[in-house]
């Protein structure tokens, strides 16, 4: 049996009869001991982007060589090695789910992309995005509002692409509606480029579709 989250627990319970602070600090150290063992729990559920879809994206993003595309939730890694793949340009992955994040290296190795693609298992609320040029996103417009403090510190010209759903709070330059050939079903795709332009204030836009 491995004993040392054993003792790392003992060891967290008896701070406070060391600090004589039992009341105040027993509640904030369980809190900590069972953050630290849970699994990071992702913002969205994992649903892959088919294909040709896919390719629809990265052709509106106008996608080329000297490009780097990040996946913020990267699923199996499909963007990132189609745009490596396609385009010959470099990417790179985040999701928050180790299981995702080893079906994106496997995909990466499958293809051999090593040189043109690494992923990351990481929080994308807590990731620099300035190396990016091109990013894209399958998360839900709620998450798409959340990351406008982190995409508007990209490069001008830089483009943003999302899958679905709008971006709440900013302008979409082009909507594209496609009907994928693999699920006959019509995907909606957003188009910003940076700098993001403002929506008045309470003039939220909506994901389409919706009232
Ligand atoms: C709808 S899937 C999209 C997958 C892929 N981008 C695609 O289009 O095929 C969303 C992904 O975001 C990941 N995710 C959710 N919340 C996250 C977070 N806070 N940080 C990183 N990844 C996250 C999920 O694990 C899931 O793989």
């Amino acid at each position: 049996m491995n004993r040392f989250p054993c003792l790392a627990l003992l060891a967290l319970l008896s701070v406070p009869l060391v600090t004589g602070n039992a009341a105040a600090d027993w509640p904030d150290l369980l809190r900590a001991w069972t953050n630290w063992r849970r699994p990071p729990k992702p913002d969205v559920v994992y649903v892959p982007t088919p294909d040709d879809v896919v390719d629809r994206m990265l052709q509106l993003a106008d996608v080329s060589k000297g490009d780097v595309v990040y996946d913020l939730g990267c699923g199996d890694g499909r963007i990132v090695v189609t745009a490596a793949k396609k385009f010959g340009c470099r990417g790179t992955g985040y999701d928050i789910d180790p299981q995702r994040v080893a079906e994106s290296q496997e995909n990466v190795k499958k293809h051999d992309l090593g040189d043109l693609v690494d992923i990351h298992q990481k929080d994308i609320f807590r990731v620099d995005l300035s190396g990016a040029s091109v990013i894209t996103l399958y998360l839900l417009p709620r998450l798409n509002t959340r990351l406008i403090p982190q995409l508007e510190k990209l490069k001008p010209g830089s483009r943003i692409v999302s899958h679905q759903y709008d971006m709440p709070g900013v302008e979409p330059e082009k909507i594209v509606h496609y009907t994928s050939r693999e699920d006959s079903v019509v995907h909606h795709l957003y188009l910003w480029t940076i700098p993001l332009k403002k929506t008045a204030a309470g003039d939220e836009a909506k994901p389409h579709g919706s009232k």
